[in-house]
This record gives C-alpha cells, structure tokens and sequence, in this order.
C-alpha cells in the first residue's frame, strides 16, 4: 500500500527506532501517531517530527484503548501500525541471589509480547470496520519488533529471547488470522542498531557486539530500519514473515 495520506500508529516512538519510523512515514506522507510510555520525551520528538504524541502504556488494554481512540479520532483508523516498544533488561535465570523473581520475567513479556498483541488486535479490529483501499482487498499493515535474540539468545537473555519468540510465533499465525480482510503481518527481527537500548551498554560490550556482524561491522542505523518498515507496506507479497536486519551476525552466547 501506498501510505501517503494514512494513518499509522507508532509504540515505542520516543525514543530510537520508533521515532525513527514515525519521522520516516511522516516524510512519506502519512499522520502518524507516535505512543510511549516516556510522556516529555514523546512530546518532544512528537513536536520534532509535527505528528500526535499519545501517552500509552502497551501492556494496559485501556490504556492501549484510550490512545487507539485518540489517535482514530485525529486521523481516521490507523491503515499502519508498527510495534517498537520494548525493553531489555538483562538477568541470569539463575543469578546471585538465587532465582530470577518471576515478576521481572513477566514484566519483559508484558511488555514486549503482550504489549505487541494488545496494539495488534485493537488496530486490527478498527480496520475490519474500514472498506478495502483498492480492488486487492488490502486494508492495512502491522510491522512488529522481534530480535535476533529470539533465535539466538545470549546469557542473560532468557526473558528478553522467550518475548521476541513469541513475536516471532504470532507472526505468521497473525497474519493468517487477519487475512480475511486484507491486513499484512509482518516482523523484523533487527541485529544490533544504535539506539539508546544498545548505546546504554557498557563499552566494551558495544564493541564486542559491533563485531559479530560479518559485514558490515558495525551496528545498524534506526533509519535502516524504518526504510525497511517503508518497504514492507509497499510490497504486498511481504507477508507473515521474519526478515531478520542483522548484517549476517548470529550472536554468540555472550
Ligand atoms: N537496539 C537494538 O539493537 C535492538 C535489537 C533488536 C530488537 N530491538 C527491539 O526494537 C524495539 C525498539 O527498540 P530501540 O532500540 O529503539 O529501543 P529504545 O529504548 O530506544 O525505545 C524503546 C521505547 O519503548 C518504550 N516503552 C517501553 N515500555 C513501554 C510501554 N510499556 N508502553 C509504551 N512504550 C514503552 C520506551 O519508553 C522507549 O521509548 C524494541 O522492541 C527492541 O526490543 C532493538
């Protein structure tokens, strides 16, 4: 689909590869609502961009409601949404003081998978009501964030790995479930990309990490990312797949 002149709908777009998207489908011609947790922050590069900065935590369902809402009565329903929030923190599941609390497990999962599947079905739901926009019966298209860590997860990793394997599950399942009324489902699972999540590291962490990547050796830009997000909802066939965006690296266990 061509997005010029749509809506879409941004998580994370504080911060990282979600403002850059929300930057990237903005210049494509698209209003975009940016939706975050980190409320200054959000307006900030909202009011960089020009776009609607709506607060969201994506682990609420009235939370997730209330923004979707916001973001349908400015711009009409969202044709696009792409799904960048997350976090990561680290921890053994086994560490120091004995097991990981099962509460810091289900926090990463609250918020990477669930927070996924809650924009996701809602979104969704608003386009079922919303005619096709051509003769091929497309109605829109959702771009979710896994990881190579769902594949590959290093120590430390556990509940990060099994958040982004869940993503990677609902990919094809989501879209098939959604393929009666024309809605693409589609995942990158990114590498390592320069953004506050990887450049929070510690230093010789980042070098380490930077060069796992066979070529090219070195992190990935969040504009790498959001030209892919641009291709997926242009190119129709995409659908119901994991691209990875990694430079061929495959993480090490640590
Ligand atoms: N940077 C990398 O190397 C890398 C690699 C693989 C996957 N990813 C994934 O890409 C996505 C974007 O990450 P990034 O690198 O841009 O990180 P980032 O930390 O720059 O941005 C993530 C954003 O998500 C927001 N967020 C966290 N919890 C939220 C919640 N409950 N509700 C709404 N927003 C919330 C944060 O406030 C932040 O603005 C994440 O899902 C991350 O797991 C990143």
């Amino acid at each position: 689909m061509n997005v010029s002149g749509h809506a879409a709908i941004v998580t994370g777009g504080a911060s990282g590869m979600g403002a850059e998207t929300a930057r990237a489908l903005t210049a494509a011609g698209a209003s975009v609502t940016v939706m975050d947790v980190q409320q200054e922050k959000l307006l900030q590069i909202a009011g960089q961009i020009g776009c609607l900065a709506v607060t969201c935590d994506v682990t609420s369902s009235a939370s997730a409601e209330t923004a979707v809402a916001q973001a349908k009565d400015a711009h009409g329903a969202a044709r696009v949404l792409v799904n960048c929030a997350g976090v990561a923190p680290a921890k053994r599941i086994v560490g120091r003081n004995g097991p990981m609390p099962l509460e810091d497990f289900k926090r990463v999962i609250d918020i990477n998978l669930v927070g996924t599947f809650n924009l996701m079905r809602l979104v969704a739901a608003d386009l079922y009501a919303e005619p096709a926009l051509d003769e091929t019966g497309e109605r829109g298209v959702i771009v979710n964030t896994a990881s190579v860590a769902a594949y590959e997860g290093q120590i430390g990793q556990a509940a990060y790995s099994a958040s982004k394997g869940g993503i990677v599950a609902l990919t094809i399942q989501a879209a098939r479930d959604l393929s009666a009324k024309g809605i693409r489902v589609v995942t990158i699972a990114p590498g390592f990309i320069a953004t506050p999540m990887l450049l929070g590291m510690p230093e010789e962490v980042q070098q380490s990490l930077a060069q796992q990547a066979p070529f090219p050796q070195r992190f990935g830009r969040p504009d790498e990312y959001s030209k892919l997000v641009l291709h997926i909802i242009d190119n129709q066939m995409i659908n119901g797949e994991v691209i990875r965006l990694d430079g061929a690296a495959r993480m090490q266990a640590r």
